[in-house]
């Protein structure tokens, strides 16, 4: 069965929900491992090597915050070869800007991913601190068909 590793780091609790609720959408086909990063360490996924990589970072400032772009440096570091796939997705409380998407070229510049998932996903939240504005749903639904379509190409 693939094996589907998602992490992510929160602070309000809404990447958490964003990502358990992907999870529990992807469980169905995967086998799927859900992780906050202050839960694991990056040896941890270094040495479990999942068959895709899904990453979720809140946006602080313009990009995703600092604490998730540590662990991926680490991880890279950690890495003998590149996780095959990667996907990702963001919470985000302004309107969104492509400017935020920063994550495919961490992942790419830390050696972390071969592939990465050109559909993303970003979760608008109505406030700072949650809920997700409503409407946000289809978005999930619309992710996990691209993400599966990706995985098994
Ligand atoms: C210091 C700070 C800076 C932020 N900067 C941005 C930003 O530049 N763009 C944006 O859309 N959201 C910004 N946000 C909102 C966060 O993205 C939002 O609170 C977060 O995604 C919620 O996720 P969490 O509940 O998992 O922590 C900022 C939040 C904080 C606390």
């Amino acid at each position: 069965m693939v094996n589907v590793w998602i992490i992510y780091n929160t602070k309000h609790g809404n990447c958490k929900k964003v990502a358990e609720e992907v999870g529990e959408k992807l469980s169905n086909k995967y086998d799927v491992k859900i992780k906050q990063i202050t839960e694991i360490k990056p040896e941890d996924l270094a040495n479990e090597k999942p068959d895709i990589l899904i990453v979720g970072a809140r946006i602080v400032v313009g990009s995703p915050d600092r604490k998730i772009k540590k662990f991926l440096s680490r991880l890279g570091k950690l890495l003998e070869s590149p996780i095959s796939k990667a996907a990702t997705l963001y919470t985000h409380v302004l309107k969104w800007d492509a400017s935020f998407a920063k994550l495919p070229k961490i992942l790419k510049e830390n050696n972390i991913a071969e592939n990465i998932c050109t559909d993303f996903l970003g979760i608008k939240m109505a406030k700072m601190k949650g809920p997700a504005e409503s409407g946000q749903d289809n978005k999930i639904k619309v992710f996990i068909e691209k993400v599966s379509e990706f995985i098994s190409k």
